[in-house]
């Protein structure tokens, strides 16, 4: 497992970690708790050090079992959690107090006395343009509760807006095949300011695996079925803002593409690896096979050049006019 450097930090990440919304145990089907440590432990084994969670997975969930399953491990891992979209803060009751009692919450629930990364959730552009809740996070931070802060956001807008906020260690994007504005729009500027990428959604929610059908169908309680058109959070978010038919599609015309011998999988995340600006990649996972084999993409060549400009026009002419949302 290769690493990079995680902005401006001492720390290096390993460059596929794991995305951990899957071990909430909603939001994506049922998954319980011995299958949740499975997926962190096949993870670790193939070099991950870096995870991707939130307080609003599983109501707590997800950072709960991160929390215990560190307990018994000897590695070094960097836990990078999320606040801002529990109906305490969302959509718009940003305090200092309720930001401060929302950490307070996560480091009692990792069970650790400060959080490596906190990274605002998704929370509306307005707030980022106000911009005070970037000086809350400033204070927790010098008062030793956080050691970074970044922000999760939809739209290269909102990107670009966190980017002038000073201390800001990291943003994540959505970064995809499917979804390549950021290389043209971020990644030249947060490599300039420093500020570390983390790219969630590398696999559209799965529809870069090219595993489905139009027929393919999901669980009530996983958002690919109840928030397939963004009756639920927004449309941008799964499977990166394409309409399900529309993105299987595509996908399905992307197969004479891949390298031979590789699968869909390997080459979505690896288009991703390709481009340095990017510190880590989080696939999420429902299977420790999954998690091992998005970690052993680090191992793999580049893709050829030819291939990467393919790539860019395919996203240009086919994709790109199907994607809903700001983004
Ligand atoms: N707003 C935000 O900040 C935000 C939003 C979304 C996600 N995230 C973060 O980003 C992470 C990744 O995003 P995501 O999980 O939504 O999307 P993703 O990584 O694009 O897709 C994950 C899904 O792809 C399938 N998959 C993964 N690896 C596979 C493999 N090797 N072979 C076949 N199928 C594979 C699995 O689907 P099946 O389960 O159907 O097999 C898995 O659940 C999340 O876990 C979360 O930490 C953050």
């Amino acid at each position: 497992m290769r690493k990079r450097p995680f902005g401006t930090t001492r720390f290096m990440a390993a460059e596929i970690g794991l995305g951990c919304w899957q071990l909430g145990g909603n939001d994506w089907g049922s998954l319980d708790e011995k299958s949740a440590f499975e997926i962190l432990a096949a993870a670790l084994a193939a070099g991950v050090n870096f995870l991707d969670t939130a307080d609003v997975y599983g109501d707590g969930r997800s950072e709960t079992l991160i929390g215990r399953f560190l307990k018994s491990r000897a590695e070094e891992v960097f836990v990078a959690t999320k606040l801002g979209r529990t109906a305490e803060l969302y959509p718009d009751y940003y305090t200092e107090e309720a930001i401060r009692a929302a950490t307070e919450a996560s480091l009692a629930r990792l069970g650790v006395e400060a959080l490596d990364l906190t990274q605002l959730h998704c929370v509306p552009t307005e707030v980022l343009r106000r911009g005070e809740v970037f000086g809350w996070l400033r204070k927790l931070r010098d008062e030793g509760k956080i050691k970074h802060f970044g922000a999760s956001v939809e739209s290269m807008e909102e990107a670009l807006l966190c980017l002038e906020q000073d201390g800001l260690t990291s943003l994540q994007i959505i970064c995809n095949i499917f979804r390549q504005k950021p290389v043209s729009t971020l990644f030249a500027q947060a490599r300039e300011r420093g500020v570390a990428l983390i790219v969630r959604l590398p696999l559209a929610s799965g529809l870069l695996t090219g595993k489905w059908t139009t027929q393919s169908e999901f669980a009530e309680s996983d958002h690919r079925h109840f928030n397939r058109d963004g009756q639920f959070f927004n449309v941008g978010e799964t499977f990166a803002g394409l309409p399900f038919e529309q993105g299987v599609a595509l996908a399905d015309a992307l197969k004479p593409s891949v390298p031979a011998g590789w699968t869909m999988s390997q080459m979505a995340q690896r288009w991703i690896l390709d481009h340095d600006a990017v510190s880590v990649v989080i696939p999420g996972a429902s299977r420790p096979e999954q998690a091992r084999a998005n970690a052993a993409v680090s191992d793999l060549p580049p893709l050829p050049g030819e291939l990467h400009t393919r790539l860019r026009e395919f996203y240009l002419a086919e994709v790109a006019p199907h994607i809903r949302g700001p983004y």
